[in-house]
């Protein structure tokens, strides 16, 4: 059973600022907007109230379904479905942005070069992909926390012969041709609590 709502350490009502400015400052394509792994659905809701329409699709239902309750009608703009990144129930050049909060690093490594077939599949020409995701860098090994993470990544499928960190450098050499960066950023993103994690925003542009 996935997690929902409030939940969410990072649970916040407020879309994050890379995704404003993003929506201030680069120019889009008409079309939808497709927000992917969207948990309790408060950035799809945003979405929905600056683009003809704004779909999120997540693999667990209970999240999903409190989004649809909380967030299924803003202006008749938002719609929530269930289904498995990286293969998006969406039609061919159909969509204007593609936003992505920590989802790509929670599918298995070796399914992120059809990630990223399948983000510039339902892009239009001059639609973006935003991605954020936490640099998840390993503690040093001598820590109770260092040996808790080497375990863990022993014990996992997603990082078995893969890289063990999601990072640009990794994205890079998986962008088909027609997806270019026009954005790499490091932030520090504050969570409710006032911890503060270090991500990464990254920007493409499909051709
Ligand atoms: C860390 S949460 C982020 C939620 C939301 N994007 C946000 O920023 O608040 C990751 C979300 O990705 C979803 N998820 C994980 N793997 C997925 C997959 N293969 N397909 C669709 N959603 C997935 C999880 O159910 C969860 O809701």
């Amino acid at each position: 059973m996935g997690k929902a709502g409030t939940e969410f350490f990072w649970y916040a009502t407020e879309p994050p600022q890379q995704l404003t400015r993003l929506l201030e400052s680069e120019p889009l394509p008409p079309g939808l907007a497709l927000d992917i792994g969207c948990g309790n659905g408060v950035l799809t809701s945003y979405l929905a109230q600056r683009f003809e329409l704004a779909v999120g699709l997540d693999l667990v239902f209970q999240p999903l379904s409190r989004a649809r309750t909380e967030f299924g009608d803003v202006n008749g703009a938002s719609s929530f479905v269930q289904g498995a990144v990286p293969f998006l129930p969406i039609r061919d050049s159909s969509c204007a942005l593609v936003f992505d909060r920590d989802c790509l690093r929670n599918i298995p490594w070796s399914l992120w070069p059809r990630y990223f077939s399948e983000t510039a599949r339902v892009l239009r020409p001059s639609g973006i992909l935003q991605i954020l995701f936490p640099d998840r860098r390993r503690k040093p090994i001598l820590t109770v926390k260092g040996l808790r993470t080497v375990a863990k990544d022993a014990l996992s499928r997603k990082s078995r012969g893969g890289p063990r960190v999601l990072s640009t450098s990794v994205v890079r050499p998986l962008l088909p041709p027609t997806l270019n960066v026009i954005r790499e950023d490091r932030f520090l993103f504050q969570v409710p609590s006032g911890n503060r994690h270090p991500f990464t925003e990254l920007v493409v542009r499909k051709s």
